[in-house]
């Protein structure tokens, strides 16, 4: 095989001299893209297909914002029309990488109307409409393929879809957002305060452009969104779920973990339990010694377990430039031999149009819950208190707590309380 990248028309060919065995890709199609977005995944995007070894990918125009940005290639790539991509008709892919969750959703439905595949690795654009876009795959016979959408890099929805399509999984959870993974460790290993460590991952270009999103668990709870989707076969609106992350945590909570050989991680958890399913997202007291102890900075992991597979655990970098990059790309590579999700479990999943799988939130879950005031505890409905510590600079109890209360402090950005599950 020779390759022949061509770094200043952002081109790179590769072609194969010797037959490929049946069945494999001979990379004879040349993708046309049309990009939305050169941020942090649209360059990281750009820098990978460059060093694409396999794929012949063009990318023909690039639609931005901000008409006042240096950019690092020549601007006859760029337009500010999103007309200048939607109109041309000789692009086979569409890839949407653009910062603005409504926006996004514009442009993928438009082009999805318009009979274009399309990759994106927007989560929030994806799960707060996915109905509407399940329908536009179907009504449209096109692909809209996201990788790169949960996990950064690792490869979780396509296993979803595809290695596990038949295994009966018992639960899928995980860490999900890197900003929150990168804080707790800074915030851990090198004592750095925890406004500090936000601005390195925002620095890192890890955080979203609003980090409420981030530490207050909405990114973790966009993804377990679109990954229950693919393990169960359910579709939950994101505000159906409950999420508080990691934006109240102190230095006294990593101690407490610390002294009890634990680690806070912000896990994203989609539980099968009989006809129901259980999904939240929460800062949780990791053991050492299990699969997401070791998982620090901007690394995500996966863990998935299924009924005879038992548990398994994906792991790599969960955001960043390349990372991400990477998993768009993979997504670009696929819809060459005609890639799409096939959705059986969803198709499964439901009688009448109706999901037969019913979200659960009627249950307890043993939570360490750090206060200032104690009247704030009484937002919560605590069935029985195992433990309480009062000193001048920390309190805090372990309790019992029904989870349905829990969403008296959601989207609360005033909320005092530092709540973390305690593992069994
Ligand atoms: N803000 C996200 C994160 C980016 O920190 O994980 C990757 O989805």
């Amino acid at each position: 095989m020779e390759i022949r990248p061509c770094r200043e028309t952002n081109i790179v060919q590769a072609y194969f001299h010797t037959p490929l065995p049946n069945g494999l890709l001979t990379m004879d199609k040349q993708i046309k893209l049309g990009l939305f977005g050169f941020g942090c995944v649209g360059q990281g995007l750009y820098d990978v297909l460059n060093h694409s070894q396999v794929l012949e990918a063009s990318v023909e125009k690039i639609c931005v914002k901000d008409r006042s940005k240096k950019r690092k290639i020549d601007s006859s790539y760029f337009t500010f029309d999103k007309a200048d991509i939607l109109s041309r008709d000789n692009l086979d892919v569409v890839v949407e990488l653009i910062d603005d969750a409504d926006e996004a959703f514009k442009i993928v439905s438009e082009a999805m109307r318009n009979g274009v595949n399309v990759v994106t690795a927007n989560k929030k654009m994806l799960a707060e409409n996915f109905e509407t876009l399940y329908a536009l795959q179907k009504e449209h016979n096109v692909a809209l393929l996201y990788e790169g959408s949960a996990g950064g890099s690792i490869p979780i929805i396509r296993n979803l879809e595809e290695y596990y399509d038949n295994e009966l999984l018992d639960h899928v959870e995980g860490i999900l957002n890197g900003s929150s993974n990168y804080i707790t460790t800074l915030m851990e290993f090198d004592k750095m305060s925890y406004a500090d460590a936000l601005q390195a991952a925002q620095d890192k270009g890890f955080a979203e452009s609003d980090p409420w999103l981030d530490v207050g668990g909405f990114d973790s709870k966009f993804k377990i969104c679109l990954l229950t989707i693919h393990a169960f076969g359910v579709i939950l609106k994101p505000d159906q779920i409950l999420n508080l992350g990691i934006n109240n945590v102190t230095f006294d909570d990593i101690q407490f973990a610390k002294q009890r050989n634990k680690r806070i991680k912000l896990v994203a958890k989609a539980s099968k339990i009989g006809d129901t399913v259980q999904v939240y997202v929460l800062p949780r007291f990791v053991d050492q010694g299990t699969a997401l102890y070791n998982i620090n900075y901007e690394y995500n992991a996966v863990e998935v377990e299924g009924a005879y597979s038992d548990r398994q655990t994906l792991a790599g970098k969960g955001a960043g430039s390349y990372p991400t990059g990477s998993a768009v790309l993979s997504d670009i590579s696929a819809l060459t031999y005609d890639y799409k999700y096939a959705y059986k479990k969803l198709d499964k999943s439901r009688s009448n149009g109706r999901p037969k799988l019913k979200l659960d939130k009627d249950f307890e879950l043993k939570l360490y819950i750090r206060f200032n005031n104690r009247e704030d505890l009484k937002k919560l409905d605590i069935t029985s208190i195992e433990e309480e510590y009062r000193s001048a600079n920390l309190n805090y109890v372990v309790a019992n707590v029904k989870f349905n209360s829990l969403f008296n402090v959601y989207n609360d950005r005033a909320n005092e309380l530092f709540v973390c599950v305690m593992p069994d």
